[in-house]
């Protein structure tokens, strides 16, 4: 998995058990993490990567190689960190038998929104415009599978979002399935919270099915933070470590209120965004204007905005209808303990705990993830929740690439 924050490609090894037939409450599948890490971009990498999101009109190359070249350059990035991961358990590769592999994201566009350039010749499409242009929602993720399926020899699953966009839905978020296999609880009210670069949470009643969870991108994750602290530090620095400077300002309230106000955090759910709302082009407005006297302020700001839509996300749409038991936290924003604190206080009446708790390290959520929808592909399970991605079926969703031990599978 490389996430929308682009600091590097997080990486485990679980395995995998069906139910056993003989349980008494049968938990639909066991996984247990047996090694994680994070493989870190070099600065280079990373700049390239934003720089492809971002667009500047300095580069001269033209977007669509840059892309294809980052495909391939992704596809063995992402199989080094698969064999970094296998070596690190010492377990060959030849035991491996199924690599699940999100990529990267260049691009999200959950509502259907008219193409420009199309407008005037488009017919068909999946929805029909007022002036008769197409609208359409997409998704991008590239990390090329044929190469990780090479380089490894193990068959890949990959490009997971897009079977959901095709039925309809925005392609996202596509762990709420993970999380209803994993920790459905028969009384209590559990939320699963990933802090990345983008905040999504996945709610899920007390012994209640699939259509009931409740599944959306809470807004920004650590990816205003990220931003701001790099401008502070002039380059320096891609995060706050620990929160430590965030701690030093104060918030600026009315420029929290401010923020509060930011049309997606009305929006209910299902919804998912991205670095189109809240990347550079956000941050960088508020960092010019801001006085740089009032830098650190800014900063404990948009931490606290980050904790405070989180917690307002929760007040709107989930606990007016389900009682809310427990908060489990994931992801490096976990590590922001300032960011913590603030959402400790903005939810005073929920334990907020670390996904840790469960027996799962906060890092290791996220690949996690995409091994169990791996996993739920080869045995042919639909694995997106409608509800949260609003697709109008259940579908399996990532494409398959058979490597070396391809009939040692079937
Ligand atoms: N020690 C730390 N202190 C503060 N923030 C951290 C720390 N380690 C990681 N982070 C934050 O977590 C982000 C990476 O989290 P991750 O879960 O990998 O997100 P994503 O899925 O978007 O890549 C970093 O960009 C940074 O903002
Ligand atoms: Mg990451």
């Amino acid at each position: 998995m490389s996430g929308t924050s682009t600091d590097g490609i997080s990486a485990c090894l679980v395995e995998i058990q069906p139910p056993s037939p003989r349980a008494r409450h049968a938990v639909p599948l066991r996984v247990e993490v047996l090694s994680h890490e994070t493989y870190p971009y070099e600065p280079s990498l990373r700049d390239n990567i934003l720089e492809i999101i971002h667009p500047s009109t300095m580069n001269p190359t033209g977007l669509t190689k840059r892309l294809a070249w980052m495909n391939i350059l992704l596809g063995y990035r992402l199989a080094e960190a698969a064999k970094a991961m296998a070596k690190k358990a010492s377990l060959p590769l030849d035991n491996v038998d199924l690599i699940g592999s999100h990529g990267h994201t260049f691009f999200h566009c959950p509502e259907p929104r008219p193409i420009p350039s199309l407008r005037s010749r488009a017919r068909g499409g999946s929805t029909t415009g007022r002036r008769g242009g197409i609208n359409l929602s997409t998704t991008l993720q590239l990390g090329e599978p044929s190469v990780i399926a090479h380089e490894t020899g193990v068959t890949t699953v990959a490009d997971f979002r897009m079977a959901d966009v095709a039925a309809g839905g925005s392609g996202a978020p596509l762990v709420p399935y993970v999380d209803y296999l994993l920790f459905q609880d028969p009384v209590k009210g559990i939320a699963l919270q990933n802090i990345g670069g983008i905040a999504n949470v996945t709610f899920l009643p007390p012994s209640g099915g699939l259509d009931d969870i409740i599944a959306f991108d809470t807004g920004p994750g650590n990816m205003i933070i990220d931003r701001i602290i790099w401008h502070i530090t002039r380059g320096g620095q891609s995060f706050d470590e620990g929160g430590r400077l965030a701690q030093e300002g104060r918030v600026n309230e009315k420029l929290l209120s401010q923020l509060m106000g930011h049309p997606f955090l009305q929006k209910p759910p299902p919804k998912s965004t991205g670095r189109e709302e809240f990347g550079h082009s956000f941050a960088d407005n508020l960092y010019s204007r801001t006085d740089p006297g009032d830098a650190l302020s800014l900063l404990a700001t948009v931490t606290a905005f980050t904790a405070r839509s989180i917690a307002e996300g929760y007040k709107r749409f989930i606990i007016p209808h389900h009682p809310l038991h427990e908060v489990f936290l994931y992801g490096g924003g976990v590590r922001n303990h300032t960011l913590v604190r603030f959402l400790k206080e903005y939810l005073p009446s929920v334990p907020v705990r670390s996904i840790e708790e469960l027996g799962i390290p906060t890092q290791a959520k996220e690949p996690m993830n995409f091994a169990v929808l791996a996993y739920e592909a080869m045995a042919g399970h639909p694995a997106n929740v409608p509800s949260a991605t609003g697709a109008r079926d259940r579908v399996i969703l990532g494409k398959i690439v058979p490597g070396r031990n391809w009939k040692d599978l079937i």
